[in-house]
């Protein structure tokens, strides 16, 4: 059977574009920008999304495009080893282990959509309207979040079933376009809402000190955020790209999602921020958590005359950019599945459905395992993810990797060829080792240098042991 193809570039894009954007541009990036000093975060987070994300990007494209395999085929076929294959494997587990947890967030969106339908035109507005805080602590984790969680992985699956053409590109072709209307007409009417000027100052305010003083601790968070959110590190892009024919230039479609993600990530902020406010509520206190924008958003609802539609609206983007995501993590497992096991779709499909019912559920009843998956472990998987396959770029692909990357690309991009293998093969893995280290508390047990000269000793080590590989560097 012949390999499926995105049917237009456009597709292609509008897929991994709706693959990066989603409850890591609403849900995620609001409390973990109030957590990290607000606009402060911001301007760090938007460098490491050009520093790190979009050369990242590019790599997990090459990867694929030149495979034109799943990650665990890509890396093995590329090197000729079986040791890459395992590498690729780890995409496997990150893609089960994200799922895991989006898939109980996302059940939660689409309970707070289902019944904000459900209250249209009632008085009183949707249930969670009388009284938001409990509304959401109390079902959170458990059956009911088991039960949406399910159907939330229902919708999932049902897109990814139907194929890289017929399900994921049709279904992000439909999404985007809707997400970005609806998220503009939302940001507009928040702008009318009383306080949004404070909710602005909070979010944009340049405040140059607060970056300098925190510089170091928030930028483990902002690496984490960026990788998050572009989609990085865990291969998706990899199985994204192999779908793609050679016509592309890569590191164009590179630059505009990332672009168009940042778009949709910072007009997410206009709507969020201002209706935070509006309602008396301040992120960096009250805002943190993973309830944040479930409770303070539903008081901003509960003010309204329409508040059930407006609240309708809202959850109706966030369940659709969260799917848009969601099918991109299943379709990693789905390849692996497809192309080295020869299974069909729908098999792989349905196994994958009936593991991650189960690791989801776990994640749907006890909060503790929740927060280490959506926390912890989705940040060590990304940034080890990432660091191994650029590694693999700058030290296996070596100038097969540039030709990759050239093809289809104009001047302009070209003349970024090689710093950009660079950057593969030795800077960005050494910062993404370097904030692995200070993630797990690395640095405050024994103090920033000594942590500094321990990331750039693994850092030459790996160097060292991959010099036997083909490498440019
Ligand atoms: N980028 C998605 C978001 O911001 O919600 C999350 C994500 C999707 C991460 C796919 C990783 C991934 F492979």
């Amino acid at each position: 059977m012949t390999r499926e193809t995105w049917a237009t570039r456009i597709g292609f894009i509008l897929a991994a574009v709706g693959s990066a954007v989603g409850l890591g541009n609403i849900w995620r990036f609001p409390w973990v920008t109030a957590e990290n000093g607000g606009s402060a975060f911001l301007v760090v987070y938007l460098f490491i999304v050009l520093a790190i994300g979009v050369p990242g990007l590019l790599g997990e494209f090459v990867i694929g495009r030149r495979a034109k395999r799943n990650p665990v085929g890509a890396l093995e076929s590329l090197s000729g080893s079986r040791a890459w294959g395992y590498v690729g494997g780890l995409s496997v587990v990150t893609a089960v282990a994200l799922l895991s947890f989006y898939s109980v967030v996302g059940g939660w969106i689409l309970r707070y959509f289902v019944e904000s339908v459900a209250a249209v035109g009632t008085a009183g507005g949707a249930p969670f309207f009388a009284d938001p805080g409990p509304y959401f602590d109390g079902a959170a984790f458990g059956a009911q979040a088991v039960a949406y969680h399910l159907l939330f992985l229902a919708l999932t699956a049902g897109i990814v079933v139907a194929g890289v053409r017929r399900g994921i590109e049709l279904g992000t072709k439909a999404m985007m376009p809707a997400i970005v209307v609806l998220l503009v007409a939302l940001a507009v009417w928040a702008a009318t809402r009383p306080n949004a000027a404070a909710g602005y100052a909070f979010y944009l305010r340049f405040d140059l000190a607060t970056v300098r003083e925190n510089f170091f601790s928030i930028l483990g968070p902002a690496a984490g955020q960026a990788l998050f959110t572009l989609s990085v590190g865990a291969g998706t892009m990899i199985t994204y790209a192999s779908y793609l024919g050679e016509d592309q230039s890569l590191p164009m479609d590179a630059t505009t999602i990332a672009v168009l993600n940042t778009f949709v990530g910072v007009l997410a902020g206009l709507v969020v921020f201002p209706l935070l406010f509006a309602q008396g509520i301040d992120p960096a206190s009250t805002g943190t958590g993973e309830g944040a924008l479930f409770v303070g958003l539903a008081g901003a609802f509960a003010q309204l005359p329409a508040g059930s539609l407006i609240a309708a609206a809202f959850f109706g983007v966030v369940t659709l950019a969260a799917l848009s995501s969601s099918i991109s993590m299943l379709e990693i497992p789905v390849a692996v599945l497809v192309d080295e096991y020869d299974l069909t779709r729908r098999r792989a499909t349905a196994a994958l459905f009936g593991l991650i019912a189960v690791t989801g559920a776990v994640n749907g009843l006890a909060p503790a395992v929740f927060g280490f998956v959506a926390g912890t472990l989705v940040d060590l998987l990304l940034t080890a993810g990432l660091a191994a396959f650029l590694l693999f770029v700058g030290w296996v692909l070596g100038r097969d990797a540039l030709a990759e990357f050239e093809t289809g690309a104009g001047p302009l991009a070209r003349r970024f060829a090689t710093p950009w293998l660079f950057a593969a093969g030795v800077a960005i893995p050494l910062f993404l080792v370097f904030t692995l280290l200070t993630g797990f508390g690395l640095r405050a047990a024994v103090g920033f240098w000594p942590t500094v000269a321990l990331a750039v000793v693994v850092g030459v080590a790996t160097f060292a042991g991959l010099r036997g590989q083909k490498s440019v560097v």
